[in-house]
């Protein structure tokens, strides 16, 4: 349909017959029962050639999806895993389709150039374009014309880029390690790999039968690892935050002065993700630490942080700060990354990220109140008397698994009034016990406040722990955010096997409100967790993160306990709890193992450290499928558990007969498990989300063809380009046959278009 006030970009830009955003902002307005419309003045249509900005802000919220169709099983059948050497593309049942949605380097912006075969393109281009290397995402659906009902054809899809592969991101890679001796690191290769970080926004839709991104969007936008953010909540201006303040430019960094602590740059390593029910994006930042590097270990620390010098060491030893990082060489050309002269820059991240996708102007915002690790996921329940809880993983070995309870519930009826409900509540940290819960073959479990009243396990209240110690009990609750692994060590938390997603159970009664995040009478709180891998569990000498919070991160050697019951645990393994009285605020909880990872078949050479009485839990209880290194889980619409891997991607070794890395689909009830999707080589599965009929679902292939030399960027793949003459929109796809690789957003429908699985 073409509107009354369509503006004339979209006639000369866009040929489609397509809704404008004015017809989008209208129709917002004509229909309040379930959008909010404000703001919209008579200066809209100004910026990106009469698409306005300004005009949008607050203008739209998230609307309750449709109630859902029951749950039928699973209805596919399991597809063959794609053993080694692994095809160079992505397989799926017979009855269904997939198309190529984005590629790193597609535009996403009206300002955004088609991407360029040969890495060519700059800091500005990639500002424009889809990240690399894609990750957790959610898709937020327009309302429709009529009854203003979620969209199933256009929305929002926002997608987290999290790291590059910089041999393929520069035309001569990055440095010697690429296979370029004479490749240097130049602030310009540096500021494009932060510009391919962070998240992307892209507006996508349904025209004619074909999906595809709509690039002449105001919505359209990318934030990066220099994106001017707020940091708000508990720990907001606390002085451990006042890092050196540079002004980014492109020739360089250009220190002025000091942040006040309520300000930061850039969001890194993005990995999973979550949504909030009144219509914001969460973006969780993982392995930030590898993109700091402390050249002198601290010996050259800045002498204005003398006095904080040992406190800025400790940290930077438990959440990982190195002397050369993971490689990237930031620091070499933009000194905000230098942890030694900039030290308190890297206290900035290893938050919860919250962005309005609605409002293209607003400043993402870091929420300290969900504390401060390395962010998986976090994800949402909402109960029936709104109050609202998210589940959070902090990847890393032996790290915790933690629950962040808003302090005030959610108001469905006032979109602002939720818009910073995150800086208010607490944050837990879980124990799990090998206590018998009230059903057979579940345990007990507890969750423990950080807040500085609770009593560590040396018996002593947080407040008075001295790493926490200050004048006020507001300001120990920052420190405790800021030093939430510490936080958790004292308190005795659980160590576990690399937590990833968490993933909320959802049921296919009809009149649940929204995307299975809510919970009530019938429908329990059930939380899952995918517990990837662990090769330090059970290892010998035996050792645990120190209670005074001095451990090294990821350096100990716990033994097996009841919830992480493997040493060496190579596959992996998925746990899942429900919470006591079906509450988000409850303080106990029993739990059991979904499922034990494995391969039936394997031949396995256990290590030294390996106890042969285990020796049958590497072949896993899995009923159906093999598979390993579960890290994306995500239930959809209808009660299916999606569940995606990050194994080595080469499908050998103790992989040979699991094949390449796999999306799955598992029936809760009877924990079936069938393999819907394999993928090419070296890659990662990663990333899924459906439209709110569940009959379009997007899905995440990242770094395909990883560890190639910038020298052969395709010496283990061309994919997508090879096994997509076209993308879904009916483009040609710019590298052809015989490019080089590129992490990209896959689109998958049934032939028959029914819902996805069923
Ligand atoms: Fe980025 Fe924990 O996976
Ligand atoms: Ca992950
Ligand atoms: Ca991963």
């Amino acid at each position: 349909m073409k509107g009354k006030t369509h503006p004339s970009n979209d006639v000369t830009l866009n040929p489609s017959a397509n809704e404008s955003i004015r017809d989008v902002i209208d129709r917002v307005d004509e229909s309040r029962r379930t959008f909010i419309k404000s703001g919209v003045g008579g200066t809209a249509l100004a910026a990106l050639g009469g698409v306005s900005i300004a005009g949008l802000v607050d203008t739209v919220e998230a609307a309750p999806l449709p109630p859902a169709a029951g749950f039928g099983g699973i209805g596919f059948e399991s597809i063959p895993p794609s053993l080694a050497p692994v095809a160079d593309m992505v397989k799926v049942p017979a009855g269904y389709k997939v198309e190529l949605l984005m590629a790193w380097g597609d535009p996403v912006t009206p300002a955004g150039p088609a991407w360029a075969e040969d890495a060519s393109q700059d800091a500005a281009a990639q500002e424009n374009q889809f990240g690399m290397h894609t990750d957790g995402m959610h898709f937020f659906p327009f309302p429709t014309a009529g009854a203003g009902r979620p969209s199933n054809e256009r929305g929002l899809l926002c997608v987290n880029n999290e790291y590059t592969h910089e041999a393929l991101l520069h035309t001569d890679g990055l440095n010697a390690a690429t296979g370029v001796a004479s490749a240097v690191v130049t602030i310009q290769k540096v500021r494009k790999s932060q510009a391919a970080h962070g998240v992307t926004i892209a507006e996508v839709r349904k025209t004619g039968g074909k999906w595809g991104v709509h690039r002449m969007t105001p919505f359209g936008r990318r934030i990066t690892a220099n994106t001017p953010m707020r940091i708000s909540g508990p720990a907001a201006g606390h002085a451990l935050l006042k890092s050196k303040k540079f002004r980014i430019l492109p020739t360089g960094s250009v220190e002025d002065g000091v942040n006040n602590g309520f300000e930061a740059f850039g969001t890194m390593n993005n990995c999973a993700h979550g949504f909030t029910p009144w219509g914001t994006y969460l973006t969780c930042e993982e392995n930030w630490n590898g993109y700091f590097a402390a050249p002198t270990s601290g010996a050259a620390i800045a002498p204005e942080f003398a006095d904080q010098k040992a406190e800025i060491l400790a940290g930077q030893t438990r959440y990982g700060i190195s002397r050369t990082g993971f490689g990237y060489a930031w620091h070499t050309v933009d000194p905000r990354f230098n942890a030694d002269t900039n030290p308190l820059e890297p206290n900035t991240q290893g938050w919860v990220v919250e962005i309005d996708p609605f409002n293209p102007r607003s400043v993402p915002v870091k929420r300290t109140a969900m504390g401060r690790f390395k962010h998986e996921s976090a994800q949402v329940a909402v109960g029936p008397d709104n109050s609202v809880g998210f589940y959070q993983g902090d990847d890393e070995r032996n790290e915790y698994i933690y629950k962040f309870v808003c302090a005030k519930p959610f108001n469905p009826r006032n979109r602002a009034a939720n818009m910073n409900l995150l800086d208010e509540g607490t944050l837990y940290v879980a124990k799990f016990t090998s206590t018998v819960g009230s059903k057979a073959g579940t345990f007990r479990g507890e969750w423990i406040a950080l807040k500085p009243g609770t009593i560590g396990v040396n018996g002593m209240a947080l407040r008075d722990h001295p790493q926490f110690a200050a004048p006020t009990d507001a300001e120990v609750q920052a420190i405790i955010l800021i030093k939430t692994r510490e936080a958790a060590d004292a308190v005795g938390a659980t160590m576990m096997d690399r937590p990833e997603w968490t993933a909320l159970r959802t049921y296919s009664f009809g009149g649940r409100p929204a995307d299975g995040y809510s919970y009530g009478p019938g429908r329990p709180l059930e939380v899952y967790c995918a517990l990837t891998n662990n090769s330090r569990r059970g290892n010998n000498p035996a050792s645990s993160n120190n209670p005074n919070g001095t451990t090294n991160a990821g350096g100990a050697n716990p033994p097996v306990d009841a919830a992480n019951p493997r040493p060496d645990n190579d596959y992996g393994h998925i746990i899942r709890w429900r919470e006591d009285g079906n509450t988000v605020k409850a303080m106990g909880f029993e739990w059991d193992l979904f499922v034990q990872c494995g391969d039936k078949l394997t031949t396995k050479t256990l290590g030294a450290s390996y106890n042969p009485a285990g020796a049958d839990g590497y072949k896993g209880d899995i009923n159906g499928a093999d598979f390993g290194a579960p890290d994306g889980l995500w239930f959809d619409n209808f009660g299916r558990l999606w569940i995606q891997t990050d194994q080595a991607g080469d499908a050998l070794g103790d992989w040979r007969n699991i094949g390449s890395n796999t999306m799955l689909c598992a029936d809760p009830n009877t924990k079936e498990v069938r393999r819907f999707l394999t993928s090419p080589p070296n890659c990662e599965v990663t990333g899924v989300i459906t439209s709110p009929d569940g009959r379009t679902m997007f899905c995440g292939i990242q770094h395909p063809g990883d560890d190639a030399l910038a020298t052969n960027p395709k010496q283990f793949s061309s994919w997508p380009g090879n096994q997509f003459p076209t993308n879904s929109a009916g483009e040609p796809v710019p590298n052809g046959a015989a490019g080089r690789p590129r992490s990209s957003v896959i689109v998958i429908t049934k032939e028959d278009g029914g819902i996805i699985g069923s």
